[in-house]
C-alpha cells in the first residue's frame, strides 16, 4: 500500500507529496484496499469455521474506516459507551457488537443494551452483579461471556500484556466457574460463551497455543457444570514487523490454523478481536522536517509531528520506521540522526540515532505502521490540534477528520464570570 512511484511515496495510486501540499503536515494517511486486504486474510483463514471478525476499534475508529469495515461484514470490539455509539453510527448493526472492558459504567452497561449489543464480556463478579441489575432494570437480558485471566505471559512489551495473574483483566481460572454459577442464576443475565484476550502486539504463537488450550479446557468442565457455551471470544492480539525485529512474524493464516487445531473442535462460534493487525499498516503520518539541527555529537532533525499526535514511542519506545517521501538518490547513503518533535520535553523523540539518508528543511517523511493506535492516542498536548486524517482509495483522498481550529479549541474552555 505505500510504495515509491515516479520518485516519491504513494499510498495506493495518491502520492503523498499531494496530500501534504492540500492538508498541510502533519497528517495521518490511511489506505482502503490495506484495511480490507488485512481483514479479508482473518476471513480467509476462518473460512468455513462458525466465527465473527470483531474488529478492535480502539485500534483506529475513525467513522470512515468502521464503515469501510462495516461494509465487508465486520463486527466491532468496543471498550466504552463512545465505542458502541461510534460502531452504531458508522451502521454496525448490534448483532455485531461486541462490548469488552474492565470497568464499565452502568450507564454504558444500559446503552449497549439499548444497542442490542451480540455479546458483553463480563470481567469481575461485581461487574456482573452489575450488569444483571442494569438488564433487569432496562426489562432486557444481557448476553454474556466471563473473560477469563489464563494467567499466560504473552512475550509482549508489559504495558500491553493483559493474560497474566497479575494483570488487571479477566477472571483467575480457580473461580471462573464459580463465577458461571452465580451468572446462572441472575434473570437479567443470559450466559453463552467464554472470553480471553492475552495482550497485544503478539510475535509469537505459543502464548496464543497455550492460552487457547486453557480456553477450551475451560469450555469443557463449564459444559460438564450444565452451562451453554456456544461462543468463544479469543481477543486480539497478533502482532505486526514494525521493523525492527529480528524474526520472522506469525501471520494471520497461522495463527486461524492454530485456532482450528486448539479449539476448531469444540463446535463454538469463534469469535476473535483484531486491532492492530488489520489498522497499523494501513496507515502513515505524514510530517514536514522543520530544522536539521547539530547537536553536540548528534544531529537531530525536528519535525512538525510530535509525541501527541503518535505517543507510542513516547509511551512504550516503540520503533516505526521512517522513510523520505522523496525517493533517495543511488548512492546517497545513510546517517545516524535523532527524530524529533517539538514538544516541550525529551520523550517527545521518535527515534534515535536512526540511519536516514540525507534530509533537509520542508523535506517530507512518514512514519510507518502509524494505522493503529496513532490517531486514537493523540491528545492536543501543548494546545497542537490533533492531526487531520486522511482516507485514500485508489487515485483519489478525502479528509476524514480536519484539523481542528485552534480558536476552537480555545473556545472549548470556560472561564468562570468571577475570574
Ligand atoms: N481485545 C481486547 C479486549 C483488547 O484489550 C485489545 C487491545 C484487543 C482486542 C486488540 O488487540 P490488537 O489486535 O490490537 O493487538 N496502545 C497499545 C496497544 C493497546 C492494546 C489494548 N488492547 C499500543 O500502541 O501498542
Amino acid at each position: 500500500m505505500l510504495e515509491y512511484r515516479d520518485g516519491g511515496l504513494a499510498v495506493e495510486c495518491m502520492p503523498l507529496a499531494a496530500i501534504a501540499e492540500r492538508v498541510g503536515t502533519p497528517v495521518y494517511v490511511y489506505s482502503a484496499a490495506a484495511f480490507i486486504s488485512r481483514y479479508r486474510q482473518f476471513e480467509s483463514g476462518l473460512a468455513g469455521l462458525d466465527h465473527m471478525i470483531c474488529y478492535a476499534m480502539k485500534a483506529n475508529s475513525n467513522q470512515a474506516v468502521l464503515r469501510l469495515l462495516a461494509g465487508i461484514g465486520a463486527g466491532f470490539d468496543c471498550v466504552s459507551g463512545g465505542e458502541v455509539a461510534r460502531a452504531v453510527a458508522a451502521g454496525a448493526p448490534g448483532e455485531r457488537i461486541v462490548f469488552s472492558g474492565v470497568g464499565k459504567s452502568r450507564t454504558e452497561m444500559r446503552s449497549a443494551l439499548d444497542a442490542g449489543v451480540r455479546l458483553i464480556n463480563v470481567e469481575s463478579e461485581p461487574e456482573l452483579a452489575a450488569l444483571n441489575e442494569v438488564a433487569l432494570a432496562s426489562g432486557r437480558t444481557a448476553a454474556v461471556a466471563v473473560r477469563v485471566n489464563p494467567d499466560v505471559d504473552a512475550r509482549t512489551h508489559s504495558k500491553i500484556s493483559t493474560g497474566r495473574a497479575v494483570n488487571k483483566f479477566g477472571v483467575p481460572m480457580s473461580r471462573v466457574r464459580d463465577v458461571y454459577r452465580q451468572a446462572a442464576d441472575m434473570a437479567g443475565i443470559s450466559v453463552v460463551g467464554l472470553d480471553m484476550h492475552i495482550g497485544s502486539q503478539l510475535t509469537s504463537l505459543a502464548p496464543f497455543e497455550e492460552a487457547f488450550r486453557k480456553a477450551a479446557g475451560m469450555v469443557t468442565e463449564l459444559r460438564a457444570d450444565g452451562h451453554t457455551i456456544d461462543r468463544l471470544d479469543l481477543g486480539g492480539g497478533l502482532g505486526i514487523a514494525y521493523g525492527d525485529e529480528t524474526e520472522a512474524l506469525p501471520t494471520p493464516a497461522d495463527y486461524c490454523r492454530l485456532l482450528r487445531r486448539s479449539v476448531g473442535h469444540l463446535g463454538c462460534e469463534i469469535e476473535i478481536e483484531p486491532g492492530r493487525y488489520i489498522a497499523a499498516d494501513a496507515g502513515v503520518l505524514l510530517t514536514s522536517v522543520l530544522y536539521v539541527k547539530q547537536g553536540e555529537d548528534r544531529t537531530f532533525v525536528v519535525v512538525d509531528a510530535a509525541m501527541n499526535d503518535l505517543p507510542r514511542p513516547a509511551i512504550y519506545n516503540s520503533w516505526h520506521d521512517v522513510l523520505p517521501v522523496s525517493e533517495p538518490a543511488a548512492g546517497s547513503g545513510l546517517r545516524p540522526v535523532d527524530i524529533v518533535g517539538p514538544v516541550c520535553e525529551s520523550s517527545d523523540t521518535f527515534a534515535r540515532q536512526r540511519p536516514l539518508p540525507p534530509v533537509a528543511a520542508g523535506d517530507l517523511l512518514v512514519f510507518r505502521s502509524a494505522g493503529a493506535y496513532g490517531a486514537v492516542m493523540a491528545s492536543e498536548y501543548n494546545t497542537r490540534p490533533l492531526a487531520p486524517e486522511t482516507l485514500v482509495q485508489g487515485d483519489r483522498f478525502a479528509v476524514v477528520r480536519n484539523r481542528p481550529d485552534v480558536q476552537a479549541i480555545i473556545a472549548r474552555d470556560r472561564v468562570p464570570e468571577w475570574l
